[in-house]
């Protein structure tokens, strides 16, 4: 959805009900119209997925799909990246400005001294199997929260707590400083190693790589040019408006539950491969395509309708996805340490390839975040099921500052409507009197019951 950063002289939209002649006169805002105006036509909106709908009003960032412009609150991704850390970029995402020196002082100090986690969560987290998928952990962890922090909890006393700006900040310094640390224990716990406690000494990015590898070295730190690399990597992934795991944190907060319950279920809502799980698949099809000379090969097959190019287009951006050339610039960072994959070489020339053939220059395809992401991790050497817990850690603080919006905007409970397009009201049909009309008795083609004709 593109909205402008300003709001538009307020003009006019006439529409002409051709069912009755009548015509209405719907007002413009901000580039909207209220859905609810179509109530008085008997119309609703249909809008499967969501793909025209504003369903609340936002000042945290905005996307110029057309022109590829990705600011937070205001800021251009590109001035972020290169002068911002990631623990400030979260301050700017959640408050609306740059913190000042003292500002960021304390809110780093805060964040950090909340990393740690209570020992019982550690049992809690060993009892998962030695395979559990990364994700599924931090899932079950962070919803798991909710109960380590009673006094966060709207069922027990009531959604008003949440009028103290204190009760607001004390969840958000634990969510984002928690969640690197469960990530953490997630990863070791799938490579059998001890959990490693915070280190506070360390920055945010720091630390959480400290307690991914650290072994027996008393004064492990981690390369501070891959510390600085991830955190570019977590600046670029903080916050994208409306995408699907944020509208989960809206939709659940519009209950007035917990934050560590919706941003848990905004955790699933990015387990899910067309969400948190492109990177992977990007980087499958580039290694599988594998060398420069299989790329027209595979080419052909995307423009034949057989393969999609993982990684490139996107809902919004019908142009280059500034996250994804800040990407390609942080990869020969990280190679610089880790030494040049080859695969980046099949995704430049890839790139080279397809931005100038009119297939893709029609369809405004261009590489998205993902198309060099998944290189980047690999590189780093973290495994590909952990690629989407590294987009929970950065994209924690977005959901964050949207459950903050929200809370301070007031919200009506989220209740979509549907069209309804199935069976008129029928006559119930008594066990003894029903056939199978279906191929299979469940989840077939089509598995319905109905009454046998000849006892009707
Ligand atoms: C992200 C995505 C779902 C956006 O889809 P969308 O905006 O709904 O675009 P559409 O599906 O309407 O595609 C428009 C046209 O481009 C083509 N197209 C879109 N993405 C394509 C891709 N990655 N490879 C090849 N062709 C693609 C479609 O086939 C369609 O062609 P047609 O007009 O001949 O039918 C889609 O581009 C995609 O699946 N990309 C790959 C997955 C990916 O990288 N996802 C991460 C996004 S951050």
């Amino acid at each position: 959805m593109h909205m402008a950063t300003t709001v538009p002289a307020e003009r006019e939209l006439e529409v002409t009900d051709t069912r009755t002649g009548k015509t209405y006169t719907i007002s413009i805002t901000e580039d909207t119209i209220p859905a609810s105006f179509f109530a008085q036509m008997g119309l609703s909106l249909y809008d499967n997925g969501y793909l025209n709908t504003a369903v609340c009003k936002s000042t945290i960032s905005y996307i110029d799909g057309d022109r590829g412009i990705l600011r937070y609150r205001g800021y251009n991704i590109e001035e972020l990246a290169e002068h911002s850390s990631f623990i400030e970029v979260s301050y700017l995402l959640i408050y609306g400005e740059l913190p000042t020196r003292q500002q960021l002082a304390t809110w780093n100090a805060r964040i950090m001294r909340h990393t740690f986690v209570h020992e019982n969560m550690l049992e809690y987290m060993k009892s998962f199997r030695y395979d559990a998928h990364p994700m599924g952990m931090l899932v079950s962890a962070v919803a798991a929260m909710s109960t380590f922090h009673p006094e966060a909890s709207t069922d027990l006393h009531g959604d008003q707590i949440y009028q103290d700006h204190k009760m607001i900040n004390k969840q958000i310094f634990r969510l984002i400083g928690k969640i690197p640390t469960l990530a953490a224990i997630a990863y070791r716990h799938r490579i059998g190693r001890p959990y490693v406690y915070p280190n506070q000494e360390l920055d945010f990015t720091g630390n959480f790589l400290f307690m991914m590898d650290r072994l027996s070295e008393t004064t492990y730190t981690p390369n501070p040019a891959l510390v600085r690399a991830l955190d570019v990597i977590f600046i670029l992934h903080a916050d994208h408006e409306l995408n699907c795991s944020t509208a989960a944190v809206r939709q659940l907060g519009s209950t007035g539950i917990d934050p560590y319950v919706s941003i848990a279920g905004a955790t699933a809502a990015l387990y899910g491969p067309s969400h948190g799980g492109a990177n992977e698949a990007a980087l499958k099809m580039l290694e599988e395509i594998g060398s420069v000379e299989n790329i027209p090969a595979f080419i052909e097959q995307v423009k034949a309708k057989k393969r999609k190019l993982m990684g490139f287009g996107h809902r919004v951006y019908k142009f280059y996805d500034p996250r994804a050339k800040l990407m390609r610039k942080t990869a020969e960072e990280v190679f610089k340490i880790m030494g040049r994959n080859p695969i980046i070489d099949v995704a430049i020339e890839l790139e080279r390839i397809a931005l100038s053939d009119e297939y893709f220059i029609k369809r405004n395809l261009y590489p998205n975040v993902d198309f060099y992401s998944g290189i980047i991790y690999k590189s780093m050497g973290f495994p590909t099921d952990f690629f989407p817990v590294l987009f929970a850690i950065a994209r924690t603080t977005g959901w964050l500052a949207h459950w903050r919006e929200q809370l301070l905007q007031g919200t009506p409970i989220f209740r979509p409507a549907q069209a309804y397009n199935g069976e008129e009201a029928r006559e119930y049909v008594k066990m003894e009197d029903r056939v199978n009309v279906g191929v299979s008795s469940m989840g077939g083609v089509k598995a319905t019951t109905r009454a046998n004709p000849r006892k009707l």
